[in-house]
């Protein structure tokens, strides 16, 4: 399944282990169709009528930053092999019922490397499988699906961070190593709390307010500014007690740069009919809160509303 070779950022085939893609959506069918170009042996798993149409149509991405690619994936409803990555890239709202896609006796000691946003996964998927299994991904990016197997990739970056409290060093390396051979910036990190709360603090702000108001960034910079401030305090001082960096001033300056029309995905859920990522982005910071004895009035006046 080898696509376009002349792409920028791909270095060539490091490939050559055998991945499992969970969720082919925006972010999952990227990274599969990156990993597939890199010479990895690729199989996606997802619902039966869309991984029928990428076993017979293969993924196709349009990114302005790595070129469109195309790439001839396996494809199917679940898991018949042990893999050496397991890459999971369902909804928060998906998880439990996509992981019976990937039983655990069927995957064997592949590393389980989850890129959804929240925390509170990691729980989910360290009862499932081995813990020196599972290593936290993050990933930043902005991607979407727009049909089964069609993917278009908007952001000109995508990155990864990787990092484990309970998977040795080693196999993050590994991970990292054919992530950056297929063209994506990724990195281990040392801190796994401070990686996942570092990246729900900046995003649970922007998700809760722009999908609460039904506005773009920039109104919500302008005409809700004040609630802006104190969520984003709130939400820094939460994620500062749960081992993030709790920085509200560079929080604060990144939405002051990000252009007035930016949306969230979560938004882009609300406005589509889509079940909302509400528990894992606001939830979980509610409950880091309580468990912190922390004020979460905005958090919880939002996640009440949108409820
Ligand atoms: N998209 C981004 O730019 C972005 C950036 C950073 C982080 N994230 C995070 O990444 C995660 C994935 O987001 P996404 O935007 O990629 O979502 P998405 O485009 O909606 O993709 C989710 C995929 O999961 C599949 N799925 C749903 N239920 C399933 C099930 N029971 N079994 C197997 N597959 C199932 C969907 O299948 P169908 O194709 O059949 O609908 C879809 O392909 C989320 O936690 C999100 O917050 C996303």
């Amino acid at each position: 399944g080898i696509g376009r070779p002349g792409a920028p950022e791909w270095r060539g085939a490091m490939g050559g282990r055998t991945v499992a893609v969970l969720g082919p959506g925006g972010v999952g069918g990227l990274v599969a169709a990156l990993l597939a170009r890199d010479g990895n042996d690729v199989v996606v798993l997802g619902r039966e009528q869309t991984t029928h149409v990428i076993a017979a149509r293969g993924l196709t991405v349009r990114s302005a930053q790595l070129g469109d690619l195309h790439a001839d994936v396996d494809a199917r409803p679940t898991l018949d092999r042990p893999v050496d990555l397991c890459v999971v890239a369902v909804k928060a709202t998906a998880l439990p019922d996509a992981l019976d896609r990937a039983p655990r006796d069927v995957l064997g000691d592949g590393l389980v490397v989850p890129l959804l946003n929240g925390t509170e996964h990691m729980d989910v998927l360290r009862e499932r499988y081995d813990p020196a299994q599972v290593a936290a991904g993050v990933i930043r990016v902005e991607a979407a699906r727009t049909a089964p197997g069609r993917i278009v990739h908007s952001s000109p970056f995508v990155q990864v961070d990787l990092a484990s409290t309970t998977a040795p060093r080693t196999r993050l390396d590994d991970a990292t190593t054919a992530l950056t051979s297929a063209g994506v910036q990724a990195r281990v990190l040392d801190d796994e709390a401070r990686a996942l709360w570092d990246k729900l603090a900046f995003l649970a702000p922007f998700a809760l307010l722009t999908t609460r108001y039904r506005a773009p960034i920039g109104e919500v910079r302008t005409t809700h500014r004040d609630e802006l401030i104190a969520l984003v305090h709130e939400v820094a001082a939460i994620s500062r007690a749960a081992g993030g960096t709790g920085d509200a001033a560079t929080a604060l300056a990144r939405y002051e740069q990000f252009p007035a029309d930016a949306r969230s995905s979560m938004q882009r859920d609300a406005e589509a009919g889509n079940p909302l990522e509400l528990d894992a982005i606001g939830g979980a910071v509610l409950r880091a809160a309580e468990r912190y004895h922390l004020d979460a009035l905005h958090t919880r006046t939002l996640v009440s509303a949108l409820s």
